[in-house]
Formats: C-alpha cells, structure tokens, sequence
C-alpha cells in the first residue's frame, strides 16, 4: 500500500535544513540502535547539498563509524568533475566528517562504458546487502531532489528505467541532456524504509504542486512511493506556495 506523504513547511530553506539534519540524526541514532548500521542513499542537487553542509557542520551526534553512504544516482562523469554528484557530497560533506573511506560507496561513473558502471554498482549492492537473487536492498533513508520536470534521482520522465522491474541500477538515457545518467531504479527506491524529498524555493512551485496535488504517476516523482515505509517531504514556504491544501498542512513551529 502506498504511505500518505508526510509534507512538512518550513519558513526558510536554511530552517528546511535544519529539519532533514535532526531527521537525519535521528534516523541514524534509530537504525544504529536497532541494527548496528545505517545505510543512507545521497541525491545530487541544490537543496541536497544546502542540507549536507550543514550536517558537516552541526553539533548534532552522528555515528559516523557506522554510517554507510550510496548514491541514488550519478551524472555519467568521473568523480573529480564539477558535475560529479559524489564530488559534490564529497565536498560538502563527506571530506568534513569522520566517517570512514570504507563506508563510502560511490558509483563508479569513471568507467568507459555507462552500463558497466551500473552493473558495478549493482555489484556493490548485491555484496554489501548480502542480497539473493530478486531481491532489493533495503535503505534506511534515501535522500531526493525534485527536478524541474518532476524527475527525481536520474529517474526522468518518459526515460526507460522507469520501466525497470528487475535491475538495481541501470545506465539511463536522458534525452534532454542527450547524456548517460546511471540510476538506482523505482523498485530499490520503493523498497527503502525512509525516501525524504528536499525542495526549496519558488521556481520549484509549480512543479510541487502538480507532483503533490495530483495522485497519479504523469511525474516519476509520483512513482516513487515506498511499498513499506514512509515517504517523506520537506518544503520551504516558497516551493510550497502553489499547493492547494497548504493551510491544512502543518507548518513547523518557528
Ligand atoms: C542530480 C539529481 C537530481 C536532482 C534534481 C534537483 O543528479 O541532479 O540527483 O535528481 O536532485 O534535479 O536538483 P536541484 O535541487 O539542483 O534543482
């Protein structure tokens, strides 16, 4: 059964922040508690990376030791490029904390063909969960942007891993940027116990009011609604401005 979206609004995008980092810290505390590790999936994107610095830079506690980081997706270019999502967290974040190398697990974007790329990463996957054959992993938290278009991880409207049944990660087409993006795929994402989407700012209005105020799947944002978990999104006042309902929806205390 599909979860009810947990919206919450936030005044600001730096309050935004605030809530996904205690979010953050306390599903981490949680996961560590009850399983001795807490496997996080990163995004790429502006919001995402507003809310890795200030992770980097909080006092909150952390069990950096027994976090694990993944990607939900990766632009098709190695991880030194400025368009590098693992560069980006990496920078923002990741350099900043104790975590250690070894809990970090990149997608491997630098190798010369993009399918081989996703069949590494589905590799690391299979190895890491410990999975056997159809079966997805299981994250504590997948962290997402929104794209413009309504496309979320490199999950992009009319694109063919929309269809993926099967695959973990696949090397996906995406016309518009007529480049590879490689992807973890709607049934890993739905498998998660936690997906929280990260949306802020005005030009990110209109494109939350259709994804949310509309039940059906036109966006791939729609589709990704966790089979046994909670799906998750954080708002700021200005990405929020168009949905319909806001009144009735609970606005953080300031
Ligand atoms: C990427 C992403 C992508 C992103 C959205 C939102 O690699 O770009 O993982 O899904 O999160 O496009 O990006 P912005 O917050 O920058 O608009």
């Amino acid at each position: 059964m599909s979860p009810t979206p947990e919206i919450r609004i936030f005044k600001t995008s730096n309050e935004l922040f605030v809530g996904a980092v205690a979010d953050f810290a306390k599903l981490a505390a949680d996961a560590v508690q009850k399983r001795g590790r807490f496997c996080a999936a990163l995004s790429g994107g502006s919001t995402p990376k507003g809310m890795y610095s200030l992770l980097a830079a909080s006092s909150t506690p952390i069990p950096w030791e027994r976090v694990y980081f993944f990607w939900g997706d990766e632009r098709y270019v190695p991880p030194t490029d400025p368009e590098s999502n693992y560069r980006m967290a990496y920078e923002a974040m990741l350099s900043r904390v104790p975590v250690p190398p070894q809990n970090i697990f990149r997608i491997p974007s630098e190798e010369k063909d993009p399918e081989l790329a996703a069949q590494q990463y589905e590799q690391t996957l299979i190895k890491f969960f410990g999975l056997n054959s159809g079966e997805f992993p299981r994250f504590d938290l997948v962290l997402l942007g929104l794209g413009p278009d309504g496309h979320a991880a490199s999950l992009f409207p009319d694109s063919t891993a929309l269809k993926e049944a099967s695959r973990l990660v696949v090397a996906n087409w995406v016309e518009k940027f007529k480049t590879h993006r490689i992807t973890m795929t709607l049934p890993v994402l739905n498998n998660a116990a936690v997906v929280e989407f990260l949306v802020s700012g005005k030009e990110k209005a209109g494109i939350v009011h259709q994804v949310l105020d509309d039940d059906g799947n036109q966006y791939p944002s729609q589709m990704i609604r966790p089979r046994n978990g909670r799906l998750v999104w954080l708002l700021d006042q200005a990405a929020a401005s168009e949905l319909s309902h806001v009144n009735q929806i609970q606005t953080q205390p300031q």
